[in-house]
């Protein structure tokens, strides 16, 4: 008997903490005698620092300290490349000279006693510069798109891949399509903003900060300052949404490190919501081109995939842009090509879905595109070229439950109700229109560790340097723990989120539940082993014999094989050995399976909008997606962070853009009130539904993971039912009312 704790759809166990103000963010971990830093961003895009007026403003009330290029610390700024850092190109150095790379860099931080008192002193601080005109558009710029560096060495999007000839191809093929995409840049912006406070201890620094990886953020900042690495504390337990901007370590953590040093007390660093589209990262805006080449029975002959990504001119951003038209349908000739442009801006970084969520949508609209031009059903025409291999990698795959995503999907949505026509189909004055798409993103495991702890009270406590952005974390872990040893729910209790826990990859890339929930399930089994060998050890215990191996465990309890007796509970044992028992493990990925098999989610994303004719406003009246992610460990939570996901595709399709000012580099809408991003009123009927799906080869637990695919399909559903509503093919996101006004 198991007590089948995975797979139940548990309420989350920090749920009440999160309601009632328990669960503490960054920001919330005031300390005695904390001052307050604020930061001062550059109004100039490109060129020098001339002059800082601190004079005038370290005279104004309660300001402690005013610190730029001129006073700062020199900092050692140690080699330190994260897994999450761009291989290529140097992070970039705070306060350290009178360079502005791009708009709102970090060029001063203004420390007070009071938050209100360094607003107001770093408001009035005087900033000089020898401003020069950034370029910061890459449309006119892809014919000096350069090959990524990054690509050459192993990273995972490449920049030249295919295999046949694929221009010869899509020059003979019966049908085409051949369309180009821009994607807007975005902005992450999750509802807790960045926020770190600092305390130094003579030579120990403790940061109370936000972020999705804190042993990486402890390395960084321990290599920044020159210190050991055992010497920089991070404490993060809850991350108030993030999507990828919480993943690297940004320059607000230095300049709060920084600003504690030299004020000799705790300081609390908070970017205001403006500041989250300067320096911490975003979406690079991309510019891509598919065609496709099909018979006329709508076989795939052709598939050319190029793709221009924006980076910045210090470090190398790269993503997987192409990477899934390589895998997605069968198709015997392929090119894809990934380019970079580089910008005066800041370096970009990952935001749910990266990579695959901007190709995957200039995909997915040709090939809706291409089943108007074949006369053929989307559904239809993707079935057609469903592959048997990944014919990229030319390798098996895990599982893939693509077709069976869309046949549940389209039951679910009442597909066949859709008049495949443009523009036949109204509710009153509306036009409605119903699109599909197909999701995909790989199915990554990373090494990760984990510690068990038995305790004499029958409880166990389980330690990862994990985060929990807002999927569910605390409660799913704790339920494979609570799995593998055989105990309630209630007995186990789950910590995360502190560097001095065992280690852990960045919580991102999909891969918390597959990286960390294989390393806890490895430190439960163990810590259960060291528990039997304890017990048979333990001359007190009769029972047990000489060997460990003819014993088993049983809803926490140990036994020999084939009796009845209650046997020994985890609490016994570890009463007996005189405390705590404990076992550590680390797991990664078994490398034959990764050699075998193609390792990826997938999923089909059904949206139907209405369009208003007269003025042109788009809502999305209901969306369905269906994954087939492998195991999923618990329905509600996996369900709640896809609806979650695809909200976000929501905001991409249609609401989400940063507008940079091409004069200066400035970001124009860098506030919620013209930066739109979904709210109540924009969400319909989302459902997120999982086909059953058994994957024996991707980890010990059959995890796929889910928190990017659910965004990756979602706007190019949207686009197409926008298409099929009005007969008007958007290829620009976001889709906006004026491109619903053109005829
Ligand atoms: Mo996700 S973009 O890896 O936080």
């Amino acid at each position: 008997m198991t007590t089948n704790v995975i797979g139940q759809p548990l309420p989350r166990i920090d749920g009440r903490a999160k309601v009632s103000g328990g669960a503490r963010y960054a920001a919330d971990f005031n300390q005695k005698g904390q001052a307050y830093a604020v930061i001062v961003s550059a109004t100039a895009g490109l060129g020098r620092i001339t002059e800082i007026g601190a004079e005038a403003v370290s005279a104004m009330p309660g300001v402690i300290a005013v610190i730029s290029h001129l006073n700062a610390p020199r900092l050692a700024y140690g080699e330190h490349k994260g897994s999450i850092d761009p291989a290529i190109g140097e992070r970039l150095h705070v306060l350290q000279d009178d360079k502005v790379r791009f708009w709102g860099q970090p060029v001063a931080i203004v420390v007070a006693d009071t938050l209100d008192h360094a607003e107001r002193a770093a408001a009035a601080l005087n900033v000089a510069y020898a401003a020069e005109r950034p370029v910061v558009n890459p449309t006119g710029l892809l014919a000096s798109a350069v090959v990524p560096e990054a690509t050459k060495r192993g990273g995972r999007a490449d920049a030249d891949a295919g295999r046949g000839d694929a221009d010869a191809a899509l020059a003979s093929a019966e049908v085409k399509v051949d369309e180009s995409y821009d994607i807007a840049r975005q902005n992450h912006n999750p509802m807790e903003p960045h926020a770190t406070v600092a305390a130094w201890d003579g030579d120990r620094l403790t940061l109370w900060s936000k972020s999705q990886y804190v042993i990486n953020e402890q390395a960084e900042i321990a290599a920044i300052f020159g210190l050991p690495v055992k010497n920089v504390q991070v404490i993060c337990p809850f991350v108030g949404g993030a999507f990828g901007t919480s993943l690297r370590t940004w320059p607000h953590v230095t300049l709060a490190a920084i600003a504690a040093r030299q004020v000799g007390r705790p300081v609390k660093l908070v970017l205001t919501r403006k500041q989250m589209f300067f320096t911490t990262g975003h979406r690079p805006r991309t510019l891509q081109r598919i065609a496709l080449g099909a018979a006329s029975d709508g076989k795939l002959k052709s598939l050319i995939h190029e793709g221009y990504g924006e980076t910045s001119r210090y470090e190398e951003f790269i993503e997987a842009l192409t990477s899934v038209s390589g895998f997605l349908y069968s198709c015997p000739n392929v090119r894809t090509r990934y380019r970079l442009v580089k910008l005066d801006t800041g370096t970009p970084t990952y935001m749910r879905g990266p990579g695959e969520a901007s190709g995957v949508f200039a995909l997915e609209c040709a090939v809706d595109e291409l089943s108007y031009k074949l006369g053929l059903d989307p559904i239809e025409l993707r079935r057609l070229n469903e592959p048997e291999i990944d014919e990229a990698e030319e390798k098996l795959f895990s599982s893939r439950s693509l077709m069976k995503c869309y046949d549940a999907g389209a039951e679910r949505f009442g597909w066949s109700k859709r008049d495949p026509k443009p523009r036949s189909m109204r509710d009153g004055r509306l036009l409605i229109g119903m699109g599909v798409a197909s999701a995909s993103y790989p199915a990554f495991h990373a090494p990760s560790s984990a510690l068990a702890r038995l305790l004499p009270d029958g409880t166990a406590e389980i330690e990862v340097a994990a985060s929990d952005m807002g999927p569910g974390t605390y409660t799913s872990m704790t339920q494979v723990a609570a799995e593998t040893l055989g105990l309630p729910v209630e007995n186990v209790r789950f910590s995360l989120g502190r560097s001095d826990y065992p280690p852990a990859p960045s919580h991102g890339g999909s891969w918390t539940m597959a990286s960390v929930g294989s390393a806890i399930r490895a430190a439960c089994i163990a810590v259960q082993e060291e528990a039997a060998r304890r017990a048979v050890a333990d001359q007190r215990s009769s029972v047990f014999g000489e060997s460990i191996d003819g014993v088993m465990w049983e809803e926490g309890r140990l036994r020999r094989r084939g009796d009845t007796a209650p046997g020994q509970a985890y609490g016994d044992i570890a009463a007996s050995a005189g405390g705590a028992i404990e076992a550590s493990a680390s797991t990664k990925r078994d490398p034959d399976v990764a050699g075998k098999y193609s390792m990826h989610a997938f999923g089909a994303v059904f949206a139907e909008v209405a369009v208003d004719p007269d003025v042109g406003t788009i809502r999305v009246r209901r969306a369905i997606g269906t994954y087939g992610a492998g195991r999923i460990i618990n329905p509600r939570l996996a369900a709640s962070q896809c609806v979650g996901g695809m909200v976000g595709g929501i905001g991409m399709a249609l609401m989400e853009r940063t507008v940079l000012d091409t004069r200066d580099g400035r970001p124009v809408n860098a506030h919620m009130a013209d930066y739109l991003v979904p709210v109540n009123l924009d969400i319909p009927d989302i459902e997120a539904h999982f086909v059953n799906e058994v994957d024996p080869h991707v980890n010990a637990l059959g995890v796929k993971g889910l928190g990017e695919i659910a965004l990756v399909g979602m706007a190019p559903a949207i686009a197409n039912a926008v298409f099929h509503a009005t007969g008007i093919r958007v290829r620009t996101l976001p889709i906006r009312i004026e491109d619903m006004l053109v005829s």
